[in-house]
């Protein structure tokens, strides 16, 4: 990872590394590149802090703090133990160290981040005379360390809970699709944000709901705290300055539908309820309806749908009958422009239509196809007597 010691991480869904260093541009940074599950990107403090708020596809936006060569578990200690974690980490803070490790000298990622840990605790303590705990739920100085090969790298995580959890949902929600792959694959279908859109088996309103904040210009952090703002060095300033020009970013109207519908009613509360969280329920309206007899009230520029396919939802014919009436559906909006995920291909083929694109993402431990239809427009009405002579 070319210049990764001094740049910032921001990590994504795989498949999203192409929308994420379209945003992070979009935020203003100059230096961008797309690694795997992420992009590299250079950020002052401001930078950093206005991409935790402003993301819409990252979970994480990682502070790189150290890194270097390591060939074994001592070079990684005496590389960690050279970090100055005491400026890093405040008297009264806990902190914990997450690794992950591939291709490297050693394999057990634990190992590795108990190693880090030792580091950051032995280092205070020598300095302050008192060493930080460890907190196992949100750590008010959250690390990651990340090995490739010989190369380590160590960040300060500046979002700490994850970057999808925007703060609208219940926790308790069945298959739900993540809010920032949700709003990647949105940007990723290249939507207007001005053109009616509809979800036509929305479950809990994941689609819909960043949607509507992407049109109404809602920051996905809006409603959340970050782990920076606790950070010694956190600058509150600029915090309580992103927070006021996001709130004046807030469109409270738009001028065209968004829908979502689903045949259980009990989805379609929860998503009624998570647009109501966010304050997004004046944009959005949700209705109990199935599919295969569903005629939205407008016609849709684009449909998005994320059918059931996972391991999660279902079994067999319910499945098939599920993208059946998908299809179905879909034939009704004539001239609109579809994208479906999918993570079966054996399913797809119930749709009766063929994609003109496919994405592959990398969802859980899943792979999954984010598929561009072209729903083909109504025919000309042939014209009638009737028509020619009046
Ligand atoms: C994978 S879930 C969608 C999850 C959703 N994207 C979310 O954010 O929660 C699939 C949804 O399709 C709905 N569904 C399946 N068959 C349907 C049909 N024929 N008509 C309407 N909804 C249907 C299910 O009720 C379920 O909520």
């Amino acid at each position: 990872m070319t210049g990764a010691r001094s740049r910032h991480l921001a990590q994504c869904t795989r498949g999203l590394e192409a929308v994420l260093a379209d945003e992070l541009r979009a935020l203003g940074s100059k230096s961008v590149s797309e690694v795997a599950g992420g992009a590299l990107f250079a950020a002052d403090a401001e930078l950093a802090c206005r991409a935790t708020l402003w993301l819409r596809s990252a979970v994480r936006v990682l502070e790189p703090v150290g890194g270097g060569r390591v060939g074994d578990f001592d070079q990684l200690y005496e590389l960690a133990s050279r970090i100055r974690w005491e400026d890093l980490v405040g008297p009264r803070h806990t902190f914990s160290v997450h690794a992950t490790v591939s291709n490297a000298p050693f394999t057990d990622r634990h190992f590795a981040a108990l190693r880090v840990k030792d580091a950051v605790v032995d280092r205070i303590r020598a300095r302050r005379g008192s060493r930080p705990d460890v907190a196992r739920h949100d750590p008010d100085v959250p690390l990651r360390l990340i090995v490739r090969g010989e190369e380590a790298l160590v960040f300060r995580d500046l979002a700490g809970d994850s970057l999808h959890r925007r703060g609208y949902r219940p926790v308790q929600v069945k298959s739900p699709l993540s809010e920032a792959v949700a709003a990647g694959l949105l940007l990723l279908a290249g939507w207007d944000r001005a053109s009616p859109l509809v979800d036509p088996m929305c479950g809990s309103g994941t689609f819909v709901i960043e949607a509507a904040a992407l049109a109404a210009d809602r920051a996905p952090g809006y409603g959340r705290s970050f782990a920076a703002e606790r950070f010694p060095d956190a600058a509150p300033a600029l915090w309580r300055e992103l927070r006021r020009e996001a709130r004046d970013r807030l469109r409270p109207r738009l001028d065209f539908a968004l829908l979502g519908a689903d045949r259980h009613a009990g989805a379609v509360g929860i998503a009624a309820g998570s647009a109501r969280a966010a304050g997004l329920a004046d944009l959005v309206r949700f209705q109990v309806a199935d599919a295969a007899v569903f005629e939205p009230p407008f016609a849709p520029r684009l449909v998005v749908a994320n059918p059931p396919w996972g391991e999660r939802l279902g079994a067999g014919s319910e499945l098939v009958a599920s993208w059946r009436a998908l299809g179905t559906f879909l034939r009704r909006c004539p001239g609109a422009v579809a994208w479906v995920l999918s993570g079966a291909p054996e399913l797809t083929r119930h749709l009766g239509l063929r994609a003109s694109r496919r994405w592959p993402l990398r969802i859980g431990q899943l792979d999954a196809r984010w598929l561009r239809y072209e729903v083909r427009p109504a025919p000309e009405r042939a014209a009638t007597p009737t028509d020619r002579g009046s």
